[in-house]
Formats: C-alpha cells, structure tokens, sequence
C-alpha cells in the first residue's frame, strides 16, 4: 500500500503522528511505521515542562533533541507541544506556588526563561509550537489554572509574544479538545483570537486535537469552525487525533471510527489553511486511551499488532 505520507504529498496537509520515545528507541515496527506513513510529528510527552525541567534550572533536552534529529533524518517537520499547560508540570513548580515560596513576579519570570529557553533551543527546526494548552473550560470561561490565579488573563498574550519572540519564524497555536465543531468553548478561542489579533498578538493557528469517542457522535459544524478561524487569516490543525470507543471492539464501531477519522481528515483537507493533521500514536499498542477512559480503547489506525484497521484505509482515501 502506499504510505500516508505519499499521499499526503500533493494535498497541502501534513500527516504526522504523536510519537512515544520509549517505543522508538524499543520496538522496529514502531519506528518503521513512524518513518514511512508520516511526515510530521509531535512529541507525545518529552517536549512537557515536567520532560524537560525535571528539577529546577537542571534540563533533560535528550529525548526531545532525538525525536527532532530522527525527524530529519526522515524529511518530517515537526510539531511543538506543548508551553504553557496546566498539566504535566514539574513538581518543584507546582510545590514552590502552592507553598508560597514562588510568588507570581517570580513565576511570571520563570514562565518566560522556561518558553524562551525551549523555543530558543528549537529555532528553526520546529514549524508550528503549541504555546498555550487546554485554556478554556467548556462553558468559555479561562481554565482556573496555577497560570490564572497567579499572573491573570495576561499570561497568554505573554506567552505568544515571549515565542515569537524566541522564534518568528515558527507558527504559533492556541489547542484544546472538544472544539471541533461550533460551541461555547471554541467560540472562546475565536474570540480570544480575534481580539488577540487586533491587538497584534502573534497567534497565527487555531489547533484542535480531536480526542473523540463513538459513543458521544461525531460533532456538528467542523467545517464551519475551521472557516471562522481561517477567515481572521489563521491556520488550523488536528493535532492529537484518536477516536475511542467502549470496549471491546466489534465491526460495527471500527466502521464508526473510521467514519469518525475521516470526518475530521476531510475537514481538513476541505479547509483553506488547514495545515495538518496528526494521530495521537497509530497503533493501539502505545495509547494514552486505555490508561486514562476506563473500559475505553482501540482509538487508533492500527491495532496492538500493527494491523491496519477500516480507520487506516479511510485516512488513506481521504488523502
Ligand atoms: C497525554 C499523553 O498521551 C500521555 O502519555 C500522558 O501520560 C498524558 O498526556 N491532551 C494533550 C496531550 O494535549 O499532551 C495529552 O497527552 C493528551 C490530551
């Protein structure tokens, strides 16, 4: 069959996979798919603040600088993830907020050492970064977050300005889940958006993860979302694209995940500046999903031996 990556090649979208390190450097079949389906990729977790900052001003920049020299070593760009989280952060951060012992002039210093340091050591080999993660709950309010509370709604025009500044070459995106389609929350990215615009806030890409399941539908007015953001002159991405469903698996529900997949994928593809779309890990060997959805699985193209599901195939034609 002909890669992903082939196909990919004369659409304008990129199709990239999250990648685990661990399983890179451990298993062949891994790493061959990785290399021959796609041609972008993310780091799944080794380019977090927890990965990279394990102890404060002691970095461990080894396995992201693997995955970025594998990456051109198989001519794939690569995806940024993440700046600014609330999850997946150092302890020694989140201890030294909650005892007091780092207070918010401090953290707002410590914030743009941490975004200009990684983008700065990335410059020009990264083509989109994911600066701020997971903002906005689902009503549209800002996520009650240690970045909130201690520094306010300010953080965010910051931590674009401090990565353009870092990198003005590198595309720089607001992401979340659950703003595939037109809701309250990715209304609060468009106007966010909008208005960081106006204000001349380097935010150039809307990226949307699509973390789905069967069992919730598949969300309503995806291509009309895309547009709004294109529309203010943005980029957009799938980012982190998995569809799970409640185990076990039957035919039925992976010709529904395979619907799901290219629902989005055709989104995109449809899209004016729609500029990638990534899986969030290709085979259901290494998901984050079973770990976290209890009773939930199977979310991605390729089962726990690699073998291609209806998902896989849908992805195919739709490139
Ligand atoms: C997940 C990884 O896949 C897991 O390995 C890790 O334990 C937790 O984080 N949204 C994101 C990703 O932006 O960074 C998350 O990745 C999945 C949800």
């Amino acid at each position: 069959p002909v890669p992903l990556r082939a196909l990919a090649a004369g659409t304008g979208v990129r199709i990239g996979t999250a990648v685990d390190m661990a399983a890179l450097a451990d298993d062949t079949t891994y790493r061959r798919t990785t290399a021959r389906e796609f041609n972008s990729v993310t780091a799944e977790n080794v380019m977090k603040w927890e990965s990279v900052e394990p102890s404060r001003g002691t970095y461990d920049w080894q396995p992201a600088d693997d995955l970025v020299r594998s990456a051109r070593a198989h001519g794939q760009a690569v995806r940024g993830h993440t700046l600014v989280w609330h999850s997946q952060l150092p302890g020694w951060l989140t201890t030294g907020v909650a005892d007091g012992s780092i207070g918010a002039t401090e953290l707002r210093g410590i914030l743009r050492n941490h975004i200009t340091t990684e983008v700065k050591r990335y410059k020009g080999r990264i083509y989109q970064w994911d600066v701020v993660n997971e903002v906005f709950e689902e009503d549209g309010s800002l996520r009650n977050s240690i970045w909130l509370q201690q520094l306010g709604p300010s953080y965010i025009e910051d931590a674009f300005r401090w990565a353009h500044a870092a990198d003005p070459k590198a595309k720089l995106f607001l992401n979340d889940y659950n703003v595939e389609g037109i809701n309250a929350k990715s209304t609060a990215y468009y106007d966010l958006a909008k208005r960081l615009r106006s204000k001349g806030v380097p935010v150039q890409g809307f990226g949307i993860q699509g973390h789905l399941a069967i069992q919730y539908g598949f969300p309503g007015q995806v291509a009309e979302n895309l547009a709004r953001f294109e529309k203010l002159g943005m980029q957009t991405a799938f980012t982190e694209v998995d569809v799970r469903m409640i185990l076990p698996v039957d035919e039925e529900k992976l010709a529904t995940q395979a619907t799901y997949f290219r629902g989005l994928l055709d989104a995109c593809v449809q899209a004016r500046r729609c500029t990638s779309f990534t899986v969030w890990g290709f085979s259901d060997k290494y998901s984050w999903v079973p770990g976290v959805f209890d009773g939930q699985g199977a979310a991605t193209l390729m089962n726990e031996e690699f073998a291609r599901k209806p998902a896989f195939a849908a992805v195919g034609e739709g490139l």
